[in-house]
């Protein structure tokens, strides 16, 4: 046995390079295979004398650890730079950026609502877009040809039966699904998309989106909502908004009203957005009707509830002075970045 021999192999581990797995086993198996160089090192040391035994036995176990780390280096340097059969593409190099879109101002808007309520303890509810004419009318307290109906043009799906289908003309549908599926109290935001038979136009569109709310439990009245709304729209539009209540009517409610909030761009002076008034509306809402509670099963002289519904393009195109509803829809790449950075006004 010579030293050289044993300081040769130890020298050339270090030059030792493998592009791939198979490079590295087969290293593995020149060094310390069967018949590797090592091994043999290893055969022969069996049969030499003692003396030679204590001179050798150091070194020679050095060198097979040595040459045990450096090949599990190369396996680990070739397995970071992706499998053997990458054929011939460099797995290593940086991907190509992939352009990352960017949110949209309607879904800015939702989240920014489902948060506020969430902090005041409302879940979040949702229900089918097609819906019968059971959950967006009847139920609501629309009867039959009650001339309310004229006030949401409706898509029918399939018309001619007691309960058509229909693609749903407002989120209040998920008021009565909520009923129907939650005890009291309820406390809920529906936040969903709505379809109405408009001609398109800047201000009106066939569909939008809409949150509904709902809040049944015993004892609850009309300065509850008040208080509700003062607080969402403080949270929504800054801390000094004021809020202004006008009498209104829906079906599912009574009494019911249209609310205003000061305009946050000219502060109340009137400016052509809030067309001179110093108020801009942002939603409806009132006491839930009886009637309505008591379609769903609610006993209305022991609980009572109010409801709101508020329509999110017109919300964000107030927080970002949008002046035609066609641009939510039509995926112009130019608009939808706008909102990257989401400046309020
Ligand atoms: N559903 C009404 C609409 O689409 C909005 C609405 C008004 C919802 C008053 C309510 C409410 O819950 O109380 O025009």
């Amino acid at each position: 046995m010579k030293r050289e021999d044993i300081e040769r192999i130890a020298a050339s581990l270090e030059e030792l390079k493998a592009k791939t797995e198979k490079e590295a086993e087969e290293i593995r198996i020149r060094l310390l295979g069967k018949k590797g160089e090592i091994t043999a090192l290893f055969d022969e040391f069996r049969t030499i004398d003692k003396a030679q035994k204590a001179e050798f036995g150091k070194v020679l176990n050095e060198l097979k650890q040595k040459a045990q780390a450096k090949i599990e280096e190369l396996k680990a340097g070739v397995c970071s730079e992706g499998p053997a059969d990458a054929g011939g593409v460099d797995l290593s190099m940086p991907g190509d950026p992939l352009p990352l879109g960017s949110r949209h101002p309607v879904s800015i808007v939702r989240q920014q609502i489902v948060d506020i309520f969430r902090k005041f303890g409302y879940d979040v509810a949702e229900g089918p877009e097609i819906e019968d004419d059971y959950h967006v009318f009847e139920a609501l307290n629309f009867p039959p040809n009650h001339p309310a109906r004229d006030m949401q043009d409706t898509f029918f799906v399939s018309a001619g039966h007691l309960n058509p289908l229909l693609l749903r003309t407002h989120t209040s549908s998920v008021q009565v699904r909520t009923m129907e599926r939650m005890p009291v109290p309820i406390r809920v935001i529906c936040p969903g998309r709505v379809f109405r038979n408009e001609a398109i136009s800047a201000r009106a569109h066939c569909i939008f989106h809409q949150v509904e709310g709902l809040y049944i439990d015993e004892g609850v009245t009309f300065a509850d909502l008040k208080q509700a709304i003062l607080l969402f729209a403080r949270e929504m539009f800054g801390p000094d908004t004021q809020i202004r209540m006008r009498p209104s009517y829906f079906p599912f409610t009574e009494p019911s009203a249209e609310v205003d909030v000061s305009c946050n761009i000219c502060h109340g002076k009137g400016c052509n957005i809030c067309k001179g008034t110093g108020w801009l509306e942002i939603l409806g809402c009132g006491m839930v009707d009886p009637n309505v509670l008591e379609a769903s099963g609610i006993d209305s002289k022991r609980y009572s509830g109010f409801a709101f519904g508020m329509g999110l393009e017109r919300i964000a195109m107030l927080k970002w002075r949008v002046n035609d509803l066609r641009h939510y829809f039509e995926n112009d790449m130019r608009f939808l970045h706008e909102f990257e950075a989401a400046p309020e006004v």
